[in-house]
């Protein structure tokens, strides 16, 4: 059985599904955690959470396979980059296998909210913690939070990949040694505003460069960047402030291994970027995100068209969602059922 729902128009908006997990730290170690009804947290006014951005989060999917079965793409990298958001904010850290095993009794509890195949939706999953407890002096918290809610979410896209246009933002998202390789909530808090700001000029959002030198390209809005050279080279950014996609880094992989190009991770400097015939932003939400044009100070540039997808996109975009959906065989240990 499955919800009564327009599985084709969904947006990427909170929907309050049956039920969530919760788990609670204190004295030093966490509880079994359950599963609850209640989408509501009741939390002490001292929480480092609330004062301090003592908080970090994932974004994962659970896929609808053509047989029925129900698919989660790599979660054990969430589990291990939530791990390093943790230790990097000096908050309790949740073992990995629990949190898989979490996030599959979340999908198992929700499954009449799973998208049926076919329909380009998915169950988007978001994990977070967040330090609570009767504190207000800044230090670490004693007691934590540790949640996955499920809600489902359309295809980015609707009828099909397009190209949109980004603009170099003047500001920062992250410090050169600061948080930027953590998925915690203070990175995007300061991207609201350059994100409404590109968004006001009419461009999908902002594209970040270095902190440091503000020479290199880092990030595109809320996903990480990437290029194909002229001579079909697969590139895109390194740098400690960047957070390490999953989805880049499976793209990476599959270029390499699937589509035989040659790939780089290094800098990418925006007085280069003539090199590029093809250039996308990818993340979970949208998995590629073809970038037409970017705008640099006064001057735009196009990749490879503001209205078609270039061919190298396209062959990674199907090979990827091919791999999630269960059509295109996964390199080993990329699926795990639920
Ligand atoms: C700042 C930022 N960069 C990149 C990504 C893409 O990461 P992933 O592919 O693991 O979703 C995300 C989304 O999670 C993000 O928020």
């Amino acid at each position: 059985m499955t919800k009564d729902l327009d599985w084709e128009n969904l947006g990427f908006s909170y929907i309050k599904t049956d039920y969530r997990f919760i788990s609670r730290y204190k004295d030093g170690e966490w509880d079994e955690g359950e599963l609850t009804t209640d989408n509501r947290l009741h939390i002490s006014e001292g929480s480092t959470a609330l004062h301090y951005g003592q908080q970090c989060f994932e974004g994962m999917k659970a896929y609808r396979t053509e047989e029925g079965s129900i698919n989660l793409f790599r979660p054990y990298e969430n589990a291990i980059r939530m791990k390093k958001s943790c230790e990097r904010l000096l908050m309790a850290v949740y073992p990995e296998d629990k949190f898989v095993e979490a996030v599959k009794k979340v999908v198992r509890a929700n499954e009449e909210w799973v998208p049926p195949y076919g329909t380009g939706s998915s169950l988007y999953l978001r994990p977070y913690m967040i330090g609570v407890g009767d504190n207000i002096g800044i230090k670490s918290a004693d007691e934590y939070i540790f949640s996955i809610f499920a809600m489902p979410v359309g295809s980015y896209f609707k009828g099909g990949m397009k190209p949109s246009n980004f603009v170099v933002s003047g500001y920062d998202r992250a410090a050169p040694k600061g948080t930027g390789a953590a998925k915690v909530g203070g990175n995007y808090a300061a991207s609201l505003l350059p994100g409404k700001e590109a968004k006001s000029r009419s461009f999908s959002d902002a594209v970040y460069l270095d902190p440091e030198t503000h020479t290199k390209i880092e990030e595109v809005g809320a996903a990480n960047f990437f290029g194909i050279t002229k001579d079909d080279v697969f590139v895109t950014p390194k740098s400690p402030s960047i957070l390490p996609s999953i989805t880049k880094y499976s793209l990476l992989w599959l270029a390499e291994n699937r589509l035989n190009l040659d790939t780089l991770e290094g800098d990418v400097f925006i007085r280069d970027i003539d090199q590029f015939k093809e250039a996308g932003a990818c993340g979970t939400a949208a998995v590629i995100a073809p970038i037409g044009g970017l705008q640099v100070e006064d001057d735009f540039h196009v990749f490879y068209s503001e209205t078609e997808v270039g061919p190298v996109t396209k062959r990674l975009y199907n090979e990827l969602v091919g791999i999630q959906f269960g059509d295109v065989a996964a390199p080993e240990g990329w699926i795990e059922k639920v």
